[in-house]
């Protein structure tokens, strides 16, 4: 039997707390989805800053409507979470919402380990493959014009897992800190990334820019949008839009249902 986690809830309410009036931690063992729930709360008026972590989601949802499976049973090692899933609900008021999810990712690989990479807009790669994915959903607040209750869900692999099923194969925290456990990586994150947040809604992604190019894995690689359009990527811009150098020269994209992957050779791009 698996021994029961325990959580670093105290560390992280007064890493955070002081900053966030009202913070709360909140631990449960299976939920369906912790965006689902916390969007569930906020559509029924519950607008408070909270860290909602689940040991167990049962239809964790991914980007582009995608399922997020948190990888049930590892190849080679057993434990309760092989994979940390957890979501922060907080109000936000940025004056412009361009670049949060691209501020998120930097802060997970910031926080997380140095050989880390970012593929546009928030995947946080390893070697090529994906090590952990971020979904943020808003909610307007009708009795604060100007703020949205942002739900911002983060779900990282621990522990080796199968590519069968997925998009992108994946790669796992074990493979760079090798016997970390979902409430050490839950520690090494959640404030980091909450105090990111507050960062984001005062100063907008401008300042994390230069930070984000240089972890970004697609600079210099040539890449095929899922709208067909091919190019050179060079970096974001200061509201974190992708700049991608085509034959009709530097195009900026912005759309985040826009998929983006790097080039086979035969339509690699020529200048
Ligand atoms: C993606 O890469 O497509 C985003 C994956 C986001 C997964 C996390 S796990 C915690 C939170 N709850 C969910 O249902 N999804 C996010």
């Amino acid at each position: 039997m698996n021994t029961p986690l325990r959580w670093p809830a105290e560390a992280i309410w007064e890493a955070v707390a002081p900053d966030l009036p009202g913070f709360t931690v909140e631990i449960l063992p299976e939920v369906d989805s912790t965006n689902t729930e916390l969007m569930r709360r906020a559509r029924a008026g519950q607008f408070d800053p909270i860290l909602l972590v689940a040991e167990r989601q049962t239809a964790g949802r991914g980007r582009l409507g995608r399922d997020w499976q948190s990888g049930a049973g590892g190849q080679s090692e057993s434990s309760a979470c092989p994979s940390l899933t957890f979501s922060i609900g907080l109000p936000l008021a940025p004056r412009d919402w361009s670049g949060l999810s691209l501020a998120v990712g930097l802060s997970l690989v910031e926080s997380l380990h140095p050989d880390l990479r970012l593929k546009w807009p928030n995947d946080v790669y390893f070697e090529g493959r994906k090590l952990a994915g971020i979904l943020i959903e808003t909610v307007g607040m009708a009795d604060a014009p100007g703020a949205r209750y942002a739900v911002v869900g983060v779900g990282i692999n621990l522990q080796a897992r199968r590519a069968e099923g997925l998009n992108t194969p994946p790669a796992w925290l074990h493979e760079l800190l090798p016997g970390t456990q979902a409430p050490d990586a839950l520690l090494q994150v959640a404030a980091p990334l909450i105090h990111t947040l507050k960062a984001f809604e005062g100063s907008g992604f401008a300042p994390f820019q230069a930070r984000f190019n240089a972890r970004d894995a697609l600079t210099g690689l040539d890449v095929v949008l899922s709208d067909g359009m091919t190019g050179r990527a060079q970096g974001v811009d200061g509201v974190g839009a992708l700049q991608v150098l085509s034959a009709q020269g530097v195009q900026k994209v912005t759309s985040a249902e826009v998929s983006v992957r790097p080039a086979p050779r035969s339509v690699a791009f020529k200048s």
